[in-house]
């Protein structure tokens, strides 16, 4: 007899580091139920794959988060892993940042989190599953024009710390991934040359990240090679993290 595949839920899956991990998850025998608010990016993005669920649905609207978690549940014979990727990037200082705006990085980007992850709680107990929030170095550390962007992901990384602590002795690892820059749609709307070649530059390893080398760090913490890793913050950023210092004028 040979076991059930067991089966991930991706949010923002329709292109991206969501997709990304989507086909690395596939590529380790999951199931993967893939969720996105993008109808036509999604259809595209699922249709040529197999053994995957996609699955419409916004994950800051709580009626839909509730329909979609009542389909996963009586749909898929376990949820041994929830990725919370969907995540949405509007830069702005804070002079122009008003409610509404504020309010849009918000309800995707922390409100997602916690909708989904409270949606999906009983189940991921049941399987024993892992929570992998992604947040990103705009949550690690401070910039201009991050006022929205930047405070949504230091929020989801103490969220990540609470889900940790809550649910470990339920047997369910919680863990947050900080992605350094990737030369995705969401980053490259507000990636400018001039903000690339800074990047770069500020970048131990002197380049963007791919989509790939963030999924792999996110389905190892998925898998039971990170049995015993919970409550972990991990940047996948070239070092950027690292640099504390990194003034131009220091390096050779
Ligand atoms: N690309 C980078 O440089 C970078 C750096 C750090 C962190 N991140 C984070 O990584 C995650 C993925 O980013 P990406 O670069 O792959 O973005 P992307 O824009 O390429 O993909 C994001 C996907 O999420 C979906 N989405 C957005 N809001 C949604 C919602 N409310 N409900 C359902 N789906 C929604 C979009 O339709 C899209 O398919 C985001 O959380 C982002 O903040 C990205």
């Amino acid at each position: 007899m040979t076991d059930a595949p067991k089966t991930a839920v991706v949010t923002g899956a329709a292109r991206g580091i969501g997709l990304a991990t989507t086909r690395q998850f596939l590529a380790q025998g999951w199931r993967v139920v893939m969720i996105d608010r993008d109808a036509a990016a999604l259809q595209e993005a699922a249709n040529p794959l197999s053994g995957v669920d996609p699955v419409l649905c916004d994950v800051s609207q709580p009626d839909q988060v509730a329909k979609m978690a009542a389909h996963v549940t009586a749909t898929a014979p376990s949820v041994d892993a929830l990725v919370n990727n969907a995540g949405v990037a509007d830069f702005g200082p804070l002079a122009d940042t008003d409610f509404a705006r504020w309010r849009t990085v918000m309800e995707t980007n922390l409100d997602g989190v916690f909708l989904m992850s409270q949606a999906l709680r009983d189940a991921l107990c049941a399987a024993r599953g892992a929570i992998v929030n992604i947040a990103s170095i705009s949550g690690l550390r401070a910039s201009t024009l991050r006022v929205a962007y930047g405070t949504s992901k230091a929020a989801v990384k103490h969220l990540t710390l609470q889900q940790a602590a809550e649910l470990g002795e339920f047997g369910v690892r919680a863990n947050c991934v900080c992605p350094g820059p990737v030369a995705t749609k969401l980053a490259m709307a507000v990636h400018t040359p001039d903000i690339v070649a800074a990047y770069h530059d500020a970048i131990p390893l002197n380049r963007y990240g791919s989509e790939d080398e963030i999924a792999a760090v996110i389905t190892f913490l998925c898998s039971p090679a990170a049995s015993y890793v919970t409550g972990q913050i991990i940047a996948v950023d070239g070092g950027f993290e690292a640099t504390g210092i990194g003034l131009p004028a220091l390096r050779g």
